[in-house]
């Protein structure tokens, strides 16, 4: 293809692939795609790791890298022995996970997995400055910025190095704040995505933004994990598409098997938008930690990070030692009801582009 994008990142094809997961990142630059490395799990040693793993293997291929900087956040101590969540909260997850019967943990096993845990979530301005210094000192070709518009310092050093720079949007507002941030490029994010999302569906979202912002570039976020849908982003005035569930069911991913397996029986729908899990309003697979968020005993949603620290310190260790899947807080979107089966990464580019093709075709056929 060729367009405003494949020129700009000198790639083969507009599809973006938002991913945790070095593997799919590496995989879908490699497919002629755009890879973008989701850093919120990294803590500095790791993020160095996986930045240079991807470098030894990407073949010379443009990535980027996201950072999750949300405008409003509780900005307190981090560091477990410092911290003091709300007694109450933490209790009435234990007891959540003890009356279903998920076997506890040692304290100092819990200490220990609350100290670890607390190390890779980067959910503030401050975690994420500290992420991106790292990440410029490598061949980054885009920052991604979730949450809110890039701050000014930010967009003036990206620009500097050559580097892109673009923010996630979900309604025409933010998309607006974005382009006026000085953001190369714009992802209009409907609610039907996997992670934080707002309330406007794609369909009605895309074009709205694409006239709001241009000639800014915008790729359309929200429901994408097929050759109709790039079809249907670039046929509402987008550039490219922004995908992150889709890769959650590739060979490469690292999602665990038990939570692979809760996916591909999901229907369309079996996800919930919630703010129970980060603080912020977002899509995940449905299960009883978020149904627990609902009770009427539940106390309230605590703001960004520190809802998230109620999951890391309260409840992952012992969730994710039994692999009691039924609790395990998995991000993804509505389309995780068609996702059915375990293909690689390059099939589903593959795919994508065989079907984006054929609608081509029916158009040439249908419109004269
Ligand atoms: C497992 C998962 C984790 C996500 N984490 C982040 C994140 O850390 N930062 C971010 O900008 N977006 C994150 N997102 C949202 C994606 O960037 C993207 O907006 C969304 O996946 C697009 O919609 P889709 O899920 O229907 O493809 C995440 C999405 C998923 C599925």
């Amino acid at each position: 293809m060729k367009n405003v994008l494949c020129d700009m990142f000198n790639i083969e094809i507009p599809i973006f692939a938002f991913s945790h997961c070095r593997d799919v990142v590496v995989e879908v630059s490699k497919a002629g795609g755009l890879g973008v490395f989701g850093m919120a799990r990294e803590n500095p040693r790791k993020l160095h790791e996986s930045l240079d793993w991807i470098d030894r293997n990407i073949q010379g291929k443009p990535y980027g890298i996201d950072i999750l900087m949300p405008t409003k956040y509780h900005s307190g101590p981090k560091a477990h022995d410092e911290l003091t969540l709300p007694k109450r909260h933490v209790e009435f997850i234990k007891k959540i996970l003890d009356d279903a019967g998920v076997p506890s943990i040692s304290e100092a096993e819990a200490e220990q997995a609350a100290k670890e845990n607390l190390e890779s979530v980067n959910m503030t301005r401050e975690d994420s400055m500290r992420m991106l210094k790292i990440a410029v000192e490598h061949p980054i070709s885009l920052i991604v910025n979730a949450l809110g518009s890039p701050p000014r310092e930010l967009v003036e050093e990206a620009h500097s190095r050559g580097i892109k720079i673009a923010a996630l949007a979900g309604t025409v507002k933010h998309a607006i704040k974005h382009r006026d941030a000085g953001c190369d490029m714009i992802m209009a994010v409907g609610t039907e995505a996997g992670g934080h999302t707002g309330k406007i569906s794609s369909m009605v979202l895309w074009p709205a933004v694409v006239d709001a912002v241009a000639p800014v570039p915008v790729l359309g976020g929200g429901g994408v994990g097929r050759g109709r849908q790039v079809a249907a982003a670039l046929a509402l005035g987008c550039e490219g598409v922004w995908c992150g569930s889709i890769w959650l069911k590739t060979v490469q991913s690292d999602v665990p098997p038990a939570v692979k397996e809760r996916m591909f029986n999901a229907t369309h729908e079996d996800t919930v938008h919630t703010a129970s899990f980060t603080g912020k309003m977002g899509r995940l697979l449905r299960n009883s930690y978020t149904d627990a968020w609902d009770r009427p005993d539940a106390p309230e949603i605590l703001p960004p990070p520190l809802q998230r620290y109620i999951w890391e310190v309260a409840a992952r260790r012992r969730v994710e030692r039994v692999r009691a899947a039924e609790f395990w807080g998995y991000p993804v979107g509505q389309i995780v009801g068609d996702m059915k089966e375990e293909i690689s990464v390059r099939e589903v580019v593959r795919g994508m582009i065989e079907e984006l093709l054929d609608t081509k075709d029916k158009f040439e056929q249908l419109i004269r």
